[in-house]
């Protein structure tokens, strides 16, 4: 149970840190932290639905669901400040732009972390492993469950995650041939990991 907590502590560090290095990240960008109610507001006014479809599905111009994860906020705001035609120049200023930025970013969840969950929490031989993203699920993630041996992390073999009932969640099932002190690692999107922890019973 002791050392059960050491592992949850340690996570918990962890997340912190992550937290911690996400929020640099977005203090830096210029164009990140726009008011998305805002933004919606603008968007109605300006008639981007016209040209980007309804819901921002595609038409004319290309769909904009998920553009969080193709492009940084920088990135996104310069393409409405410096557009290519047809798409018109608005002239909008800096706290505009900011607030169509985080309105489009929303579109699709965000790019929050996805959400790893193992059932059940202190498995022996098998679990099922749940990853719960905040948008649409890539269609490359992966898992697989890995143990160090002296210098060496030994591997299960990456799975491919499938898609569940819920929309937002895919699940595969992994196996521990002993007990022990296991990491579920899930890989997503251009090299993205996350590593969970986990103590398998024998
Ligand atoms: C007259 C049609 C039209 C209107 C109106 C329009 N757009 Fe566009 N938009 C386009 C086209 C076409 C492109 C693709 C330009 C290119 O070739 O890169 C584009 C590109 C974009 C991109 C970059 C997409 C990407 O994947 O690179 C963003 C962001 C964007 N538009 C946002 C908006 C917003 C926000 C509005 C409303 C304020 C808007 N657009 C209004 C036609 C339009």
């Amino acid at each position: 149970m002791r050392r059960f907590l050491v592992v949850l502590a340690a996570a918990a560090a962890t997340a912190l840190a992550a937290l911690s290095v996400a929020h640099a990240h977005a203090a830096s960008d210029p164009y990140s932290g726009g008011d998305a109610a805002s933004g919606a507001k603008l968007i109605q006014s300006s008639g981007c639905e016209g040209c980007h479809g309804a819901g921002f599905t595609g038409g004319l111009g290309p769909k904009l669901i998920g553009i969080e994860k193709r492009l940084t906020p920088a990135q996104i705001a310069a393409k409405i400040k410096s557009p290519a035609p047809p798409m018109p120049n608005f002239g909008f200023t800096d706290k505009q732009v900011a607030d169509l930025v985080a309105y489009l970013s929303g579109l699709d969840g965000g790019t929050g972390k996805p959400v790893v969950k193992i059932v059940p929490p202190q498995p022996s031989g098998e679990a099922m492993v749940l990853v719960t993203f905040t948008g649409t699920p890539p269609g490359d993630a992966q898992v697989q469950a890995s143990m160090k041996m002296g210098t060496m992390q030994h591997g299960t073999g990456w799975t491919p995650l499938q898609k569940t009932a819920d929309p937002h969640t895919l699940a595969a099932k992994v196996f521990f041939a002993m007990a022990g002190e296991w990491t579920v690692q899930v890989r997503y999107g251009s090299g993205q990991e996350i590593d969970v922890p986990l103590n398998v019973d024998g």
